[in-house]
């Protein structure tokens, strides 16, 4: 794969890269629709990577599907190149051979890194190597996974991966729900139920652009609107700056801030989240 990305490099062509964990799904798609626009080399990667996933969560249940992911590629871009590694290329000799670990400090320290330890620094970790076995120019995400996006651009920054990062919107369904790869361990009265996430942040959102600037105010309107869920368990409702992803006592005018929710539905655990400019200045 590097020496491929080399080859093409020298071509003078713009290696532009699209991580994935797989099960494709629309959210995926549109990142490799942006991605076609940045760069003439297109590198879409799968790979389920072990070590950003804790003890009991879904790594062994999480959706496999390369026959289909292939298809759907295939339905959308006419060439490119499609990266699938195995554990063993990316961890040469396991997870316990690895010895560098990639922390980006302060960024974890609320939202979902509390609540999921080591998994921020194994996504890190598992993107640098991803970056230095692609060489690309461009590297394209989700805000979908807002904290992540913020945290990858970071590291790209203060490392000086020279990789350019772009963030795409996130795709919903009709009726808001954020796409997820783990919508499909939903039942449908969980389905139906999870509508809540999305309403929770656009009220955040509204209620912000409307300048409410007490986020005890939000927080407590998200936690609500979320409660009209019987079968959800709020893991958090947060506001944050933006780019510290720090709590804030008050949204002053002009703030760029992220409202972000996790909720579990049974073992399933899903986010969403909005990124909004505070009205003024
Ligand atoms: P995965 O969950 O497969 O997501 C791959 C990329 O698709 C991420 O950048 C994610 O933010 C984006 N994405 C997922 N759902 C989306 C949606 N509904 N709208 C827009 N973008 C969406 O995120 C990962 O994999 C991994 O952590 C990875 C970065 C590949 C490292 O292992």
């Amino acid at each position: 794969m590097q020496a491929r990305a080399e080859q093409r490099r020298r071509e003078g062509r713009k290696v532009v890269l699209v991580p994935t964990m797989g099960a494709l799904h629309e959210g995926h798609l549109a990142l490799v629709r942006e991605a076609l626009k940045h760069g003439d080399e297109l590198t879409v990667s799968i790979f389920v990577n072990p070590t950003q996933f804790g003890p009991g969560e879904d790594f062994d249940q999480y959706p496999r599907r390369i026959d289909e992911d292939i298809a759907l590629l295939e339905s959308i871009a006419a060439e490119g190149t499609l990266f699938v590694p195995n554990d063993d290329e990316m961890y040469p000799g396991g997870k316990a051979a690895n010895a560098t670990w990639i922390s980006v400090k302060g960024l974890d320290e609320h939202l979902c890194g509390p609540h999921r330890p080591g998994h921020f620094p194994g996504v890190a970790t598992v993107v640098a190597k991803l970056i230095n076995v692609c060489r690309p120019r461009v590297a394209v995400f989700g805000l979908k996974d807002a904290q992540q996006f913020v945290i990858l651009k970071r590291m790209v920054r203060d490392l000086h991966f020279g990789v350019e990062m772009i963030g795409v919107p996130t795709a919903r369904q009709s009726d808001g729900l954020a796409r997820s790869s783990r919508n499909a361990y939903l039942s449908a009265e969980q389905r139906r139920q999870a509508v809540v996430l999305s309403k929770a942040v656009f009220r955040a959102e509204q209620l912000i652009r409307e300048g409410e600037g007490n986020p005890e105010v939000l927080i407590e309107s998200m936690r609500s609107t979320l409660a009209e869920s019987l079968a959800g368990r709020i893991q958090y409702a947060e506001v944050v700056d933006a780019d510290t992803l720090q709590p804030l006592e008050r949204i002053e005018a002009g703030r760029h801030v992220l409202a972000a929710v996790a909720v579990f539905f049974g073992s399933t655990r899903l986010i969403d989240n909005v990124f909004v400019r505070a009205p003024g200045a």
